[in-house]
């Protein structure tokens, strides 16, 4: 054990600590020699300091500090000093002083490191997870979780304030349906049975609200099983909460409150409430998606009207077959070329996109190969359509709506982030409602919910639920900033007769519902007050304060798009007893 027991951190010390004796431990970042004087960088999670051995004031100390390397751990003894005139280092928080070691500790070696933990070179993903221990020892990593524990706090004291209680929830539970396969885990003592990790702490939150717990919330790991994209890992965390006698209107505005609060005191950034609506019908068929950035224009607009009436082959056949010609307008961007509006045409092939028709925009109408398709009436209607002005762009797809939906939803995108249209300092929050309850999984052959079943539909609909299920409107809302869903919820069913008919409309049979939820069903019938929630995702939340792209970037340690951790090595295979003992026995490869 160490004889030097740290008195200050290497962030800590300025220039009105010069004479004091102080204690510094960390790791050597970088090392100097300048003739016969030897400068460490001394660094821990506060910041850097520099220490200064110098032979003649003590031989032995400089001698052992010209065998120190990178990462070795040290505990150093020494007297602060100011540094001498145009010594000084403005970039660093410690730059006025230095510290002149008097004793030096090795309190462990350090290898050669795979990577160098402070270096701006680029090291690969797999090598970064692999040596996660050391990644997160890079000051950029360290900054990333400080600033993501930041967020939990200001949440908790948000929480606190608004009567919420934090309570925990099972992990070892039961399937919690949130559109995503479950994470299963046998049970020794009852054989031939799993629990489910849970997908969201949902049923649980719900019951607490029939227990009258009135306001909960919980900063809780949730577990999905499914494919992984940069926004996405198969366990992550939610800000989760729930409340009694609210509609949406108290909902969002609880949120509106907490986002306000993380912004202002985590980047000091004031935000406007209420925050923008829309509702999914306009989303769809402004942007083609129910997460639309809108922190530029771009709208979509529709002209199968016009497609119907122009000499266009493809765009009669499509307006004929009842399916759809909508577009958008690429302001500007007349001056691209056939090889750009080529490489848009493969991009939107990869959404289902069988061509992309486009004009260019004139003082005297539309030109392209099909503008000779278009009477001067029908190029007018266009351009009166999408204000188009000389230099802009006309990009259409005419498809099935979900097809032109994604071409042109994706499409939008990459262009406005070729052309710059993304600022990554603008915050632009909205809300999505009005979503519908229902949508037809075609593959199956059956309805399913769009939220999760527990979602309540409109009053004013109900009459309609079983002759037009797809016309009802769920009790739903979706916060999205920059065109990412930050996070979803709704006001719930409380009643166990309008739970069970939406079970039966999602073709989950009584006996079914019983096994499943038969619980659920139970605890409405004993007094359960109108209640809902929302989950925040927040990864994705403290990925975009950060200005980051892949939330992993803000998780201690997560897992690789194949969902494993390559540090750990999980998942992995287990023992042939623990097998045995569970009951189970693997299927051969195939
Ligand atoms: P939902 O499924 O919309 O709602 O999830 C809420 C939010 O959680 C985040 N999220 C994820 N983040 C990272 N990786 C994932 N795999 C992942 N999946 C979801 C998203 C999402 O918006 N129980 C309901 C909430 C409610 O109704 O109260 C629920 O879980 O940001
Ligand atoms: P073609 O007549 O097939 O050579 O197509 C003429 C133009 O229409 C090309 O720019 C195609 O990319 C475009 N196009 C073809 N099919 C579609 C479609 N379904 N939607 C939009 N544009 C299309």
């Amino acid at each position: 054990m160490t004889d030097l027991k740290r008195t200050h951190t290497c962030g800590q010390l300025r220039k009105s600590d010069a004479g004091s004796e102080v204690v510094l431990s960390g790791w050597v970042d970088t090392r100097r020699d300048h003739g016969g004087v030897i400068f460490i960088d001394l660094r821990d999670r506060y910041g850097k300091s520099q220490i200064v051995f110098n032979p003649e004031r003590n031989h032995e100390a400089h001698e052992r500090a010209s065998n120190l390397r990178s990462e070795y751990v040290i505990a150093v003894k020494g007297k602060v000093s100011e540094r001498p005139d145009g010594m000084t280092n403005p970039d660093m928080s410690t730059g006025e002083i230095e510290v002149y070691v008097e004793t030096l500790e090795l309190l462990n070696t350090s290898e050669t490191t795979p990577f160098e933990i402070t270096a701006d070179t680029e090291v690969s993903t797999e090598l970064r997870l692999k040596y996660r221990y050391l990644d997160l020892r890079r000051p950029v990593m360290q900054k990333n979780m400080m600033f993501r524990h930041k967020v939990c706090q200001v949440a908790r004291r948000y929480f606190d304030r608004n009567e919420f209680v934090d309570i925990e929830t099972p992990i070892l539970t039961k399937s919690t349906p949130e559109g995503a396969r479950d994470y299963l885990v046998p049970s020794r003592i009852n054989r031939g049975q799993f629990y489910a990790l849970p997908q969201s702490p949902q049923l649980f939150k719900q019951l607490l609200m029939v227990s009258g717990m009135d306001r909960y919330y919980q900063i809780v790991k949730c577990f999905r099983d499914e494919d992984l994209r940069a926004q996405r890992q198969p366990e992550f965390t939610q800000l989760d909460l729930e409340m009694s006698f609210v509609n949406e209107e108290d909902i969002m505005t609880i949120i509106e409150g907490l986002v306000v609060a993380i912004f202002k005191e985590t980047v000091g950034r004031e935000l406007h409430t209420p925050f923008e609506r829309t509702s999914y019908r306009d989303a769809m068929d402004r942007y083609g998606c129910d997460a639309p950035d809108l922190r530029f224009d771009m709208t979509i607009h529709e002209i199968t009207d016009i497609g119907e009436k122009s000499d266009f082959k493809v765009f009669q056949s499509v307006a004929k077959s009842g399916g759809q010609i909508r577009g958008i307008n690429a302001s500007g961007c007349a001056t691209f070329s056939r090889k750009e509006i080529d490489e848009f045409t493969s991009f939107v092939n990869q959404f289902g996109a069988k061509g992309l028709a486009w004009f260019k925009v004139d003082d005297n109408g539309l030109t392209s190969q099909i503008a000779k398709f278009f009477s001067a009436e029908l190029q007018a209607e266009i351009i009166e359509r999408f204000n188009a002005r000389p230099g802009d762009l006309l990009l259409f797809v005419a498809d099935k709506e979900s097809v032109v939906s994604q071409s042109l939803s994706q499409l939008r995108l990459n262009i406005a982030k070729q052309r710059g249209l993304m600022k990554d300092d603008e915050f632009h929050f909205s809300w999505v409602v009005d979503f519908p309850l229902l949508e037809y999984n075609e593959e199956a052959g059956r309805y399913d919910s769009l939220h999760h079943p527990f979602t309540s539909p409109h009053h004013e609909d109900f009459a309609i639920l079983e002759e037009k299920p797809l016309d009802v409107r769920a009790r739903a809302y979706d916060l999205v900033l920059n065109g990412i869903e930050l996070g979803g919820g709704s006001i719930r069913i409380h009643r166990a007769d309008i739970q069970k008919r939406i079970f039966s409309l999602l073709n989950i049979d009584e006996a079914t519902a019983q096994k499943r939820f038969g619980f659920l069903l139970e605890a409405l019938k004993y007094g359960a007050p109108p209640h809902g929630g929302i989950a925040l995702g927040l990864d994705r939340m403290v990925t975009l304060l950060l200005k980051l792209d892949d939330i992993r970037e803000v998780i201690a340690f997560p897992k690789t798009q194949k969902a494993t951790c390559l540090m750990a090595d999980a998942p992995s295979e287990v023992d042939g007893n623990q097998l045995k003992e569970l009951g189970l026995t693997l299927l051969k490869p195939e």
